[in-house]
């Protein structure tokens, strides 16, 4: 089959692999319809990632039709059409029962490797990293599924591709970005990004009950979308002060939550943290820049909330801990639960609460999917989501 590769930073290719095969009782294989590509998959493209191996499938955001299943799983049929999570979680040792999916403790065949990086490992997640177990991702024409008792998600009420592929990751991770705010009626919550993962944070804090949302990007068609489609108040980071213009617009107080849906590869607008950021990153003194993240805790109110659906890999410094602490701000983080939010998520689809397609930009064939990585990181031709139909 064909499949899109990773062989270094700045270098994917489409290359020809072997069909993926059943090896497991609960696996299922399925047939791509459509795949889309992540901000985290920029993290590998850009060389972020460490234990990547030239050949290893991306993407972790599919869905398709099932042709294949092993043995043990018995809730779906070869013919259904499924949206597949990018955590890959066992559902029954101790995390998954306590429905922390992504903390899983079984699915990581590496674990040994994300131990000694992060003291445990946690879930498995598809076509991200050896350390992270190295399954292949669904980036291809076809999809060996883990635990497929556990993961995917059926899709039965007609819709279409487009509206439910977004269940794979981002809406759920957007969403879990607000959840995870703690939402108060008619709080004001400021959105760092205006990427994919924040427009959903932006219309999911509405959801959760904000009362004001602030998004800050520097991309013009993104910030756009996150005024009109999203309803939010922005601010251009090239133009204005961040801390200054929020603390402006909040009369000193700061907002009262606070979303990092950036992660570890800020940028500064020049600032002296971000220099000394992209230095260290250079020579490999650091693999995240938290530009972000120190950003979000200065301007917090006292006492509130910082989400972070951002995604960091290793020992961002300078975190400013101080203010953190003597604020009394909360921060909760975590790759996505996803098995817990893409049944009830799918049903605020199906209600027409929501449309997540209203992000998709770009619909481009396997094929082209070298230059749609590069469209997507160089932000050309006002791409914000690419959506990949084999
Ligand atoms: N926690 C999870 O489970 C999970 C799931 C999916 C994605 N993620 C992570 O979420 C993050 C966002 O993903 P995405 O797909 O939206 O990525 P993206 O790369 O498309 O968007 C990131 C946006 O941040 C903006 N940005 C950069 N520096 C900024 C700054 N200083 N202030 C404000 N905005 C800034 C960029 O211009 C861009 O629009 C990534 O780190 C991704 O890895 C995490
Ligand atoms: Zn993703
Ligand atoms: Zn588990």
């Amino acid at each position: 089959m064909k499949a899109l590769c990773w062989h270094g930073t700045g270098d994917v290719r489409v290359d020809t692999v072997p069909d993926p095969e059943i090896r497991n009782p609960r696996d299922a294989i399925i047939k791509i319809t459509a795949s889309a590509i992540c901000g985290s998959d920029l993290h590998l493209f850009n060389g972020f990632m460490p234990t990547m191996e030239a050949g290893d499938i991306l993407g972790h955001e599919p869905m398709g039709e099932v042709v294949e299943l092993g043995s043990g799983v018995s809730n779906l049929e070869v013919g259904h059409g499924v949206v597949v999570p990018f955590t890959v979680s066992c559902g029954s040792c101790l995390f998954c029962e306590k429905t922390l999916f992504s903390c899983c403790d079984t699915s990581n065949p590496n674990a040994e490797i994300a131990r000694k990086a992060m003291g445990h490992s946690p879930a498995a997640l598809l076509g991200y990293s050896h350390m992270l177990d190295g399954f292949p991702g669904g980036q291809a024409e076809y999809l060996r599924v883990p635990f497929a008792d556990v993961g995917p998600l059926k899709i039965e009420s007609g819709l279409l591709d487009e509206q439910v592929v977004l269940l794979s990751d981002i809406f759920p991770t957007g969403y879990m970005a607000a959840e995870n705010c703690g939402i108060e009626k008619g709080d004001t919550v400021a959105v760092w990004g205006c990427g994919p993962v924040a427009q959903f944070a932006i219309q999911s804090a509405w959801m959760l009950g904000a009362g004001r949302v602030i998004a800050i990007d520097r991309v013009p068609e993104r910030l756009r979308m996150a005024a009109e489609h999203g309803k939010a108040e922005t601010i251009n980071f090239d133009d204005d002060d961040v801390y200054e213009k929020l603390q402006e617009m909040t009369r000193g107080r700061g907002p009262d939550r606070c979303i990092d849906a950036v992660g570890c590869e800020a940028h500064s607008g020049g600032s002296l943290d971000g220099v000394m950021d992209k230095v260290k990153a250079a020579v490999m003194l650091t693999t995240d820049r938290a530009h972000v993240l120190r950003q979000a805790i200065m301007c917090c109110r006292k006492g509130g909330t910082i989400s972070v659906p951002g995604a960091y890999v290793g020992a961002p410094d300078e975190i400013p801990m101080g203010a953190f602490m003597n604020k009394g701000l909360t921060m909760k983080s975590r790759q996505t639960h996803m098995q817990r939010y893409m049944k009830p998520l799918r049903e605020k689809i199906e209600a027409g609460a929501i449309e997540p397609s209203f992000v998709i930009t770009h619909k481009v064939k396997l094929a082209d999917a070298p230059e749609a990585y590069k469209t997507f990181r160089d932000k050309k031709d006002g791409c914000i989501k690419v959506v990949l139909q084999p």
